[in-house]
């Protein structure tokens, strides 16, 4: 018995020992990245928006001295396309709230992005998503979707063809995150944030060949949209319809009672199940500025930013589903690289509408689908 705890004990240590190699590894590359590319590791298209949220009236989530009834906050929102520089390419979209109208600084940010399940679910998976996103996607991307079938199926539901507006998506985070309530029960949490009004029919949604196809994410030939299409219709909606508004909401469950259980609920590519576990109201944001590309470069987002009473679980191994947490926090080092880098060598210049600029990549013809 004592042998096998300490044998437990060792594959323990061995196992987080692992896991701090592989955060670093990642880490060094995903900042080389930031620094020498001068753009973030992903999601580098986008708009920065401004507004004010404000804490529901009568919240129907547990007590919490955060999240406190009727509390205003002023807040930024950047909306931006997971990969590539062309609003009209088939990948996923974003939406990430800061709880303060700063670049860096706030109580709480919360990056989500759309579709409920993720391409990656794990520290092991993302660094075969990070390898075969280096080489490029398209052909390497398929051997990757081929083994994780889950990524397949999650990148097929995540994608989004064409939009209108960002306003029209609904947005998740995906990872698990923890909630302490004034009753001081631990909760793990999920939020998402979606349009005000919304009829359930998400602009972009994919049609069943994008669905089974998400990795053929060129624009289609004869698009005539440009890549900046999407940005410069938000600011357009803005000017002619005014603010755009979104629900915060939050989706709350205990842990698992037995510490040593790992359930498949906690990973990323496990929605809960929504009758059992309602999404309801936090906070109503209403956006009502689109602000410069400049201020747009100079804001980061970073799920750092957060109060002890929603704090971020850690994980024990690669394969735990919060060892994304570890991976995302320690990015902090890509969001500095990446400012740095505008010092050094100055901001890059926003991309131009036209597909033949030098930085618009095609994504060659792929023979071999999943
Ligand atoms: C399901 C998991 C994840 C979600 C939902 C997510 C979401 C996001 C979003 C929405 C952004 C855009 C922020 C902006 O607009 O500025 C972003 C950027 C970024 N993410 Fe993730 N992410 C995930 C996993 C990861 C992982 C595992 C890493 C590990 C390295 C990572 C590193 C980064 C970096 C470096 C940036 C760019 C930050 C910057 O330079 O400002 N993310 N992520």
């Amino acid at each position: 018995m004592i042998q096998h705890k300490l044998l437990m004990a060792i594959i323990g240590i061995y196992r987080r020992i692992v896991l701090a190699i592989v955060t670093f590894v990642v880490t060094v590359l995903v900042a080389s990245k930031s620094l020498f590319g001068r753009e973030r590791m992903s999601h580098e298209n986008g708009i920065l928006l401004r507004g004010k949220l404000k804490i529901v009236e009568n919240p129907q989530f547990p007590e919490h001295n955060f999240f406190r009834a009727g509390m205003e906050f002023d807040c930024r929102v950047r909306h931006a396309a997971a990969s590539f520089k062309d609003d009209a390419k088939l990948v996923v979209r974003s939406a990430s709230i800061k709880f303060s109208d700063n670049r860096r600084k706030s109580p709480l940010d919360i990056l989500m992005n759309s579709g409920d399940m993720p391409l990656f679910w794990n520290a092991r998976t993302f660094v075969g998503f990070m390898w075969v996103s280096i080489l490029g996607k398209g052909k390497h991307y398929t051997p990757y979707l081929r083994k994780h079938g889950q990524a397949a199926v999650g990148g097929g539901i995540s994608v989004r063809r064409d939009p209108v507006s960002p306003n029209k998506m609904v947005y998740n985070t995906k990872t698990v995150s923890g909630f302490i309530g004034l009753d001081e029960v631990y909760r793990y949490a999920r939020y998402r944030l979606v349009p005000v009004p919304f009829d359930g029919q998400e602009s972009g949604a994919p049609d069943e060949w994008d669905k089974t196809h998400a990795w053929l994410q060129n624009p289609y030939p004869d698009e005539p949209r440009h890549r900046n299409y999407l940005k410069d219709a938000t600011r357009e909606q803005l000017k002619s319809d005014g603010p755009l508004h979104y629900n915060l909401q939050i989706q709350l469950r205990l842990p698992p009672p037995d510490d040593t259980i790992q359930p498949e609920w906690l990973s990323s590519a496990v929605p809960w199940d929504q009758s059992a576990f309602p999404f309801v109201d936090v906070a109503r944001v209403e956006l009502n500025e689109a602000l410069s590309y400049k201020e747009s470069q100079l804001t980061w987002f970073h799920m750092g930013n957060h109060p002890p009473s929603l704090p971020m679980p850690r994980a024990r191994s690669i394969d735990d589903p919060h060892s994304l947490i570890h991976l995302r926090l320690a990015s902090i080092w890509a969001r500095r690289a990446r400012l740095v880098s505008y010092r050094i060598f100055s901001m890059p210049a926003a991309f131009s509408d036209s597909r033949k600029a030098k930085d618009w990549i095609a994504i060659p013809p792929v023979k071999d689908p999943p």
